[in-house]
């Protein structure tokens, strides 16, 4: 267990480069599973979630080979087991994308179901009733177990009752091999979507109109190899242009697709942050004092949810009273307990916050409690004057490469101090 100590209150200056995107990876890896060939995969995030995944990979057969920090060749041409193991599996939330990737190739698939929920409840009954749709008999229980009738699913209309970026991703898995044309409508839009979508097609797959919220996927039988560079990420950019605007002074943002960054930029924009768009990079600029907003967060290309605890750390210091609402998961403010010990004045009610600005937060031991919350205590702690000791980070390792590297490289007084391990904590985070 780690903890990181930082010394805050001073402005952010030089350049960070965004690795690729974590939402991605977790999707792209597993759908390597589909393919009957060597996939080469670029930009891949170095994070625990990417680790863990190839070594499910690895239990099933797959060959994983590292080629340097972000490349790796997958190899799953002799996949021989369609049951990752309970104790890989249940760590991380996006092993769902298993169901769909082996039960596409291979006809079947039992996984575990991901564990405890850490932002209210994360049903997957949309994932189930498109692999249902598709004539898949589904059991679920500890483990979700499916079967495709015949061996082979067969293509469907499906309708997404709600968007859903892991139902729509998980559909389209199972869809590409499968017999006749599959559509998928109030399909989700977010820019991982298209970046499977233009994944699977790299390797043979037939998919039109991800992006759009009406995805047409036509099966093919096969996928052969080929290669393929993630996309950056959308979150990770947003995080950095967040701590910007909390500490004041300037980063140029590298490696970011600027449209991608739309939802997030104007509403920093609104806050007083300058932004100014190059043609892959972003330069972020905080001078003024920070202006009050309000922010909801709803699927792309609304404001992102995964942008919520870092954008209410900056609302927190601004001046004014802010409304943040949560228009995605049910129980989403569990960090503001712990922004409060800093200082932040917050009401959470529900899915509603009310932030009343403060101008100043004070450094204090605190915990992170997920992925962008803990990202969020960190932008906090930066902000902060006098020192912050931010607990439980293998969260944030989960999903951001180096953030202590890159943070101390742009001037930020933040290093990571080895504890002994007390006990293991084992959550899943999106
Ligand atoms: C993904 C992201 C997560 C992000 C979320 C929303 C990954 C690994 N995680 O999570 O970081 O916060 O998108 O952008 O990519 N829902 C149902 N039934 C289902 C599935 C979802 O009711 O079968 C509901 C959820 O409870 C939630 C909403 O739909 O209220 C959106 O969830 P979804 O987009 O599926 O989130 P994830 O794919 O799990």
């Amino acid at each position: 267990m780690n903890q990181y100590v930082i010394h805050g209150g001073h402005p952010l200056f030089g350049e960070i480069t965004v690795s690729g995107a974590k939402n991605a990876a977790v999707a792209i890896i597993p759908a390597a599973l589909l393919v009957d060939g060597v996939c080469r995969i670029e930009n891949v995030p170095q994070i625990s979630d990417v680790t863990l995944f190839f070594s499910i990979l690895e239990e099933l057969g797959a060959k994983v080979r590292v080629l340097n920090r972000h490349a790796v060749e997958l190899d799953c041409r002799s996949i021989h087991s369609t049951k990752p193991s309970y104790e890989l599996a249940r760590r991380i939330r996006a092993s769902y994308y298993l169901v769909g990737a082996l039960l596409g190739r291979f006809g079947e698939a039992t996984v575990a179901m991901p564990g405890g929920c850490n932002f209210g409840v994360r049903p997957i009954d949309l994932h189930v009733k498109g692999f249902r749709a598709m004539g898949a008999e589904v059991t679920e229980g500890g483990f979700i177990e499916a079967v495709a009738k015949d061996g082979r699913l067969k293509g469907a209309n499906i309708y997404m009752d709600q968007v859903s970026v892991g139902a729509t991703m998980n559909v389209m898995m199972a869809a590409v091999l499968a017999d006749g044309v599959t559509t998928i409508d109030n399909a989700a839009k977010e820019p991982h979507i298209v970046d499977l979508a233009n994944f699977l097609n790299s390797m043979g797959a037939d998919i039109k109109g991800a992006g759009t919220d009406s995805i047409k996927i036509r099966g093919v039988e096969k996928l052969t190899g080929g290669t393929y560079c993630i996309i950056p990420d959308q979150i990770e950019a947003g995080t950095y242009m967040a701590a910007v605007a909390a500490t004041g002074g300037q980063l140029l943002i590298k490696n970011v697709i600027p449209k991608h960054m739309e939802c997030i930029s104007s509403k920093l924009q609104e806050m007083g942050v300058s932004i100014e768009e190059h043609d892959d990079a972003l330069l972020v600029r905080r001078s003024e004092p920070l202006q009050r907003t309000n922010v909801k967060t709803l699927p792309y290309p609304g404001f992102p949810t995964d942008m919520q605890p870092q954008i209410t750390v900056v609302l927190a210091l601004a001046e004014g009273t802010s409304i943040v609402t949560e228009g995605v998961w049910d129980n989403r403010f569990k960090y503001v307990g712990e922004l409060k010990r800093l200082g932040a004045q917050i009401q959470v009610d529900g899915r509603v916050a009310v932030v009343e600005g403060v101008g100043r937060l004070e450094g204090a031991p605190i915990q992170a409690c997920d992925l962008r919350a803990g990202a969020a205590l960190v932008i906090a702690g930066l902000a902060a004057h006098g020192t912050t000791t931010l607990g439980s980070v293998q969260y944030i390792e989960r999903g951001y490469e180096d953030m202590v590297g890159k943070l101390r490289a742009v001037g930020a007084d933040i290093e990571m101090v080895d504890l002994p391990e007390p006990e293991k904590q084992e959550q899943t985070v999106s």
